[in-house]
């Protein structure tokens, strides 16, 4: 049964120290309980779900910072993800807040499958005594913005629950809607009154399943310490950039995966960085913090591992701006223009150094940073090839601004953190959108520049196994032949094997015109609508921004031009292959 931190009595013979330690490991024990664990004392308080569907964590964030801020004035809120549907009621839950983000095209994120699946269905009970609003989390490179948070918009009222604020659509900065969305959504719920969300705690929470990390399998909530078995540079000297092959261990884990879905890494801060920053803080840094999970650590072990130490986003900057007196921060802080471009290219040791501000504790300097999420990537083996070992293909992020050289987090470590031997802490992402056909005579056409190789070696290595008798086409590309073909004596060996049908490779910097895998699919698109009319699934991996589109557009084109149609019947027929699942992306 869930209970709330004991209180220590104040006769108890402990010493300050001790009464410490004893709460703190009180306060870990009761949070390991997980998200079950509604505190008894939360009954008659004014009762609030934070509902999220979230990928790669930014709605998770979002919830649990608003619970926090929620529960500091007297609500009984708490975030619970779709994935933990089954833990929750909706129907006897008089306030819902749904935070959801839309994952493959359009779709809920996989956390969410589940629940929208029977969410959606007839048999779902009414919602008549519940209020709603919905924030939506999205991208506006993707063509169905905010999908899933329309789409629950839309059925939570269909459902009859009573919307007390409209949803707010948020782009990649979604920090500040967000932001806004809570404002309004706070501000109603003052107008209405806390008193008409008081409930009793309902009681398929309090029966629901207590669980501990310990006792849990390896997964999303308890993370595999996966150990590198092996890492070679993908690139060539002098290539300036800098792509790895990693062979990650999961003997012992029970974690299976199936070609198309990811890997999902927790990765460590890099170490110079966090020393730098715990020099350039203005208190005695020898201290222990509690991380978002509630966890007590060090504050150094904190800033390794579960804190964003580079990000610094608008919300951030405003929290800054109040604990620092410099006078151009707090001149500036609330005109948008000159806050834009004290972002651009900021991180946190730059705020440090810039605007030094008065944090009186490790807590103080910690709550205002983000929580350091997973990062995911393509698998890029088969598990029926390589048996337990995952396999990856990451491209180390490394750029300038403001005359420093700044790394991205996971894929530094991943290309030169870790150590072959040292473990990273990983969980797989199912990907319901991105398979191969299971029927094997299927011809698949797969698109793939850059790190977007990685799904289709995987897949390939599959179709091998798997002894597919259907065609393999393979469009690859990067800048150089010399320096960046990936996986080359892999793929000569598939096409001197037989499993490799075709492979077209676009070298976009060998010559004096770029040439990129949308030109090789121009070269080939009556070649394409061949293998499209023959039934071929189209897939797509890779940058989302500009190459996804221009091989949509060139893949418009063929069907256009071959199939006879006008603008109006290629969209169609891609429609069609999409419905068919014969058209899929995986793209970031
Ligand atoms: C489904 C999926 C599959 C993926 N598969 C792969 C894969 O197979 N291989 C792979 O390498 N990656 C893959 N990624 C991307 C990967 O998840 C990470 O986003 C990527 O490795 C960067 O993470 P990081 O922690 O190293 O960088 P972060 O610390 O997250 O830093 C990246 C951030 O730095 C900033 N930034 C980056 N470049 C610049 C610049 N030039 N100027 C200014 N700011 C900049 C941007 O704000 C960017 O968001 C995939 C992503 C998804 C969602
Ligand atoms: C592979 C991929 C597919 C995505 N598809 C969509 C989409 O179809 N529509 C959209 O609005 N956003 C899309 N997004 C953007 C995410 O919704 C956005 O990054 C969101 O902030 C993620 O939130 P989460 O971390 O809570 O999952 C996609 C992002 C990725 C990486």
């Amino acid at each position: 049964m869930p209970t709330s931190i004991p209180e220590i009595p104040e006769n108890a013979p402990f010493s300050a120290e001790q009464r410490a330690w004893l709460k703190n490991y009180l306060s870990e024990l009761v949070s390991k309980l997980g998200p079950a664990a509604l505190p008894s004392n939360t009954a008659g308080k004014p009762r609030a779900l934070f509902f999220y569907g979230s990928q790669s964590g930014n709605a998770q964030a979002l919830s649990e910072g608003y619970v926090e801020i929620m529960n500091g004035d007297g609500w009984a809120a708490e975030a619970v993800s779709m994935e933990d549907h089954a833990k929750v009621d909706l129907k006897h839950e008089p306030l819902i807040l749904v935070i959801t983000s839309t994952w493959g095209e359009g779709d809920p994120p996989d956390t969410a499958v589940e629940f929208w699946d029977k969410f959606k269905s007839d048999g779902q009970s009414k919602l008549p005594n519940s209020r709603f609003s919905v924030l939506a989390l999205g991208d506006t490179n993707y063509a169905d913005f905010c999908e899933m948070g329309k789409l629950m918009d839309a059925r939570l009222e269909e459902l009859g629950a009573k919307r007390i604020a409209p949803r707010i659509d948020c782009d990649v900065d979604y920090e500040e809607p967000a932001e806004e969305w809570f404002r309004v959504v706070t501000s109603k719920l003052d107008e209405i009154g806390k008193e008409v969300f008081t409930t009793t705690v309902t009681a398929s929470r309090e029966s629901a399943e207590v669980e501990s990390t310990e006792d849990l399998p390896f997964g999303k909530k308890n993370p595999f310490p996966s150990a590198l078995k092996y890492r070679y540079r993908l690139n060539l000297d002098p290539s300036p950039r800098d792509t790895r092959h990693l062979e990650l261990d999961l003997e012992g884990s029970g974690l299976e995966y199936e070609v198309g879905d990811a890997v999902a890494t927790y990765p460590l801060n890099d170490p110079a960085l966090v020393d730098e920053v715990l020099a350039a803080l203005p208190f005695n840094t020898a201290v222990s913090i509690q991380t978002k999970d509630k966890k007590k650590l060090p504050l150094r072990d904190a800033l390794m591992e579960s804190f964003d130490i580079r990000t610094v986003t608008k919300a951030i900057l405003k929290k800054w701006a109040a604990l620092t007196c410099h006078p151009y921060l707090h001149a500036v802080i609330e005109d948008d223009a000159e806050v834009a471009k004290i972002l651009d290219g900021i991180e946190i040791i730059d705020l440090l150094y810039d605007f030094p501000a008065d944090f009186k504790s490790g807590q103080d300097f910690v709550d205002l940073l983000r929580r350091l999420t997973p990062r995911l990537y393509s698998i890029a083996s088969s598990p029926k090839k390589h048996p337990n070992e995952v396999h990856l293909t990451v491209a180390k992020v490394t750029y300038e601004t403001k005359g420093r050289v700044r790394k991205g987090v996971a894929s530094t470590f991943l290309c030169e953190g870790m150590g072959e031997g040292d473990t990273v802490r990983v969980f797989m992402q199912p990907t319901k959108h991105f398979k191969l056909p299971t029927d094997l005579s299927k011809d698949v056409i797969m698109v793939g520049p850059g790190t977007g190789i990685a799904p289709f070696r995987a897949f390939l290595e599959e179709r091998e196994v798997t002894k597919a008798t259907g065609r393999n086409w393979l469009f690859f590309g990067n800048p150089h032949e010399a320096t960046d073909y990936f996986y080359k004596k892999e793929f000569d060996a598939m096409q001197e094997s037989g499993v490799l049908t075709k492979l077209d490779l676009a070298w976009s910097r060998d010559q004096k015109h770029k040439i990129y895998v949308q030109d090789k699919i121009r070269e080939n698109s009556e070649e394409i609508w061949n293998w499209l009319e023959n039934g071929a699934h189209f897939y797509v991996c890779g940058d989302a921004k500009y190459m996804a589109p221009d091989v949509e557009r060139a893949l418009l084109e063929s069907i256009r031009k071959f199939g006879g149609m006008d603008d109006e019947g290629a969209t169609a027929y891609l429609k069609k292959l999409k419905d068919e699942h014969r058209y899929q992306r995986d793209v970031y």
